[in-house]
């Protein structure tokens, strides 16, 4: 996630490139910057920090240029500094470029041209390489030179550029990411999102995977990779601008719960190998005898991500047969838990890198000599630079306080480091490994399925129910305990509902004489390994008048029969059961907030990012 935005006409292209970008700041905010056509230069201004500093720090110093493109960064590859925020230039300083997406054979890239074309970088970023080849393809066209660069570069782009050799001329080419041409008069427009154009115009082409652009102010031409032109189809946006900066939905919260299959896909993007049935984490430099010698893991978390290393721990003591210890890291940071130098691994969960416990315990165990790996969202985060080694989950930006995507992604980043040790030990035979990697492979496809249409209404139905109700318990047990712990807490951050997760077999040692005629239950009972056990518990619950909704396999009617409601999964190996079944009670949560009138997006009283403590 990043945002562009695009300008070519007769007005000034500062004031529209940097409004349009405050439009697209929460597709990620971490730096910015703009490159405007300067006669025979291009003019490049960019900046770590907001778009505000960098307007602050800009507007006046330029004179007024009319043709632009503008870039807000989410940092995927390469920290957030000044040199690493886009545009980026080539060495000659005539080609400038903004992209979204991920360039994944970057590094081969750029090595040939560094080694045997003689470019210079500057910037650690795998954007820098579409710059240094449209220098290097250039004959006099610049979207010719777009066409041979995007016919070598391998992984997911929107991506626009302009040329001092070329004034009034943008280009742009997409694919996994997208970009739409904006049409006005006598002046056209690009942009990631229609967000960035609604001040300016409503009008527009939606860029499909292949298809390139040129842009003037008088003409927009639309190709096909071959040279064939396209006729397209204008597309008129209805959406005020709001809805539109939510893709078109209500809240943050839901188009963040819908992004979740393409999260997913991009977390596991270059980390698993259907083929070979492998995990590769590269990335990380721990030396293997390093693993191997492990004794101990520690999960340390807050909230939702606290959540997520439970499920973490059954992966790792699974997969690669480690001990693995889940603590909150407010709790960890003042028991003087036992480190031990070369025999515990610290793993910080965190999507904002930034939680004040979380870092605490960071630095409480590197300061006895314990190797941290955080897992988190955020590029070039406290927790990212503090941390020995990172796994970044690839969620894009979370904007709703109530984390979702994240949780998915964290999810997901926990399975890769079980396999990865798994492997690494020698714990976990290959066939069981590479059907584990299928599995993961499957899930992006598996998530779409639950989010279709049809399913989202028989949860919204179940949800107003419950919304009339103060109380509601989640129960479940293994790793459905571990998603009832998740559902629990959404549901109380945003509907204010009270809600408690207990562990299904301790229902009988207390919480069952809570349980009153018609009161909400939601059971987790997606592992099939201990699917009687659940029943019984369901059985508990029934007999005392409380009103059970289920989370159940597909193809289980007969549980279905014995409670009130039931939402069926699609079949999946129980250890990654959790990455689907978090999925309900997410939307659960959230049609039951709405019903209720509630704040989605900010519940009351608390904040995104918990940077104290
Ligand atoms: O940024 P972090 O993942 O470290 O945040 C941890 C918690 O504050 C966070 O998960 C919180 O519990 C969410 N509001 C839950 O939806």
């Amino acid at each position: 996630m990043c945002g562009i935005v695009g300008y070519t006409g007769p007005r000034e292209a500062f004031d529209i490139l940097i409004e349009g970008l405050k439009k697209l700041e929460y597709r990620g905010y971490d730096s910015a910057g703009l490159a405007l056509q300067d006669g025979d230069r291009i003019r490049v201004v960019k900046a770590a920090g907001s778009i505000a500093a960098l307007e602050k720090r800009v507007r006046g110093q330029i004179k007024p240029l009319q043709v632009g493109l503008g870039h807000t960064r989410w940092a995927t590859h390469g920290r957030p500094t000044d040199e690493n925020a886009h545009p980026h230039l080539s060495c000659c300083g005539n080609f400038a470029v903004v992209h979204n997406g991920i360039i994944e054979n970057y590094s081969a890239l750029r090595d040939w041209l560094r080694d045997e074309k003689g470019h210079v970088f500057r910037s650690e970023t795998d954007t820098e390489v579409l710059a240094h080849l449209l220098e290097e393809f250039y004959a006099g066209d610049l979207l010719e030179a777009l066409r041979r660069t995007a016919e070598i570069v391998e992984g997911s782009y929107a991506m626009a550029a302009l040329s001092a050799h070329e004034p009034g001329r943008l280009v742009c080419a997409r694919k996994d990411s997208p970009l739409i041409i904006g049409l006005g008069e006598g002046e056209n427009y690009i942009a990631s999102d229609i967000t960035a154009l609604l001040s300016h115009t409503r009008r527009a082409y939606i860029l499909e995977d292949g298809e390139f652009a040129s842009v003037t102010a008088e003409e927009v031409k639309i190709s096909r990779a071959g040279g064939e032109i396209l006729q397209k189809e204008v597309f008129t946006v209805k959406w005020d601008a709001v809805a539109a900066e939510k893709g078109g939905y209500n809240h943050f919260m839901l188009k963040e719960i819908m992004e979740q299959p393409t999260a997913v896909r991009e977390t596991l993007r270059q980390r698993i190998d259907t083929a070979a049935g492998r995990v590769n984490l590269n990335e990380l430099n721990f030396a293997p005898e390093e693993l191997c010698a492990l004794e101990k893991i520690y999960i340390i978390a807050c909230g939702t991500a606290y959540h997520a290393g439970l499920v973490g721990k059954y992966a790792i003591e699974k997969l690669a047969g480690l001990p693995v210890e889940v603590d909150l890291a407010s709790e960890f940071r003042y028991r003087e838990p036992i480190l031990l130098k070369q025999k515990h691994l610290v793993i910080t969960v965190s999507q904002s890198g930034e939680t004040a416990d979380t870092l605490a315990a960071l630095r409480l165990a590197r300061r006895k000599g314990v190797r941290v790996l955080a897992v988190t969202n955020v590029v070039g985060s406290s927790v990212a630079r503090e941390a020995d080694e990172v796994l970044y989950t690839r969620a894009g930006p979370e904007i709703a306080v109530a984390s979702t995507k994240a949780y998915l992604t964290q999810l997901i980043a926990l399975y890769l480091v079980a396999l990865y040790l798994g492997d690494l030990r020698k714990a976990l035979p290959s066939e069981e490994a590479a059907r584990l990697v299928r599995d993961l492979d499957r899930l992006p496809g598996l998530l779409k399925q639950i989010l279709a249409e049809e399913r989202l209404s028989e949860l919204r139905a179940y949800a107003d129910r419950l919304a009339r109700w103060e109380n509601a318990f989640f129960l479940g047990r293994n790793l459905d305990y571990a998603v009832a712990m998740e559902g629990s807490l959404k549901l109380k951050e945003i509907s204010y509902i009270h809600a408690e997760a207990y562990a299904a077999g301790e229902l009988k040692h207390g919480p069952l004489a809570l349980i009153t005629e018609g009161i909400p239950v939601i059971v987790l009972a997606t592992q099939e390994s201990i699917l009687d056990k659940t029943l019984s518990n369901i059985q508990e619950v029934n007999a005392r008048g409380g009103a059970v909704f289920a989370v159940i396999p597909e193809g289980r009617g007969e549980i279905a029969r014995q409670v009130e409601g039931a939402f069926y999964l699609p079949p999946v190996k129980d250890l990654l059961a959790p990455v689907l079944s978090a999925v309900p009670l997410q939307l659960i949560a959230y049609y039951a907030a709405v019903a209720r009138g509630c704040s989605v997006d900010k519940p009351r009283n608390l904040a995104k990012s918990v940077t104290v403590e």
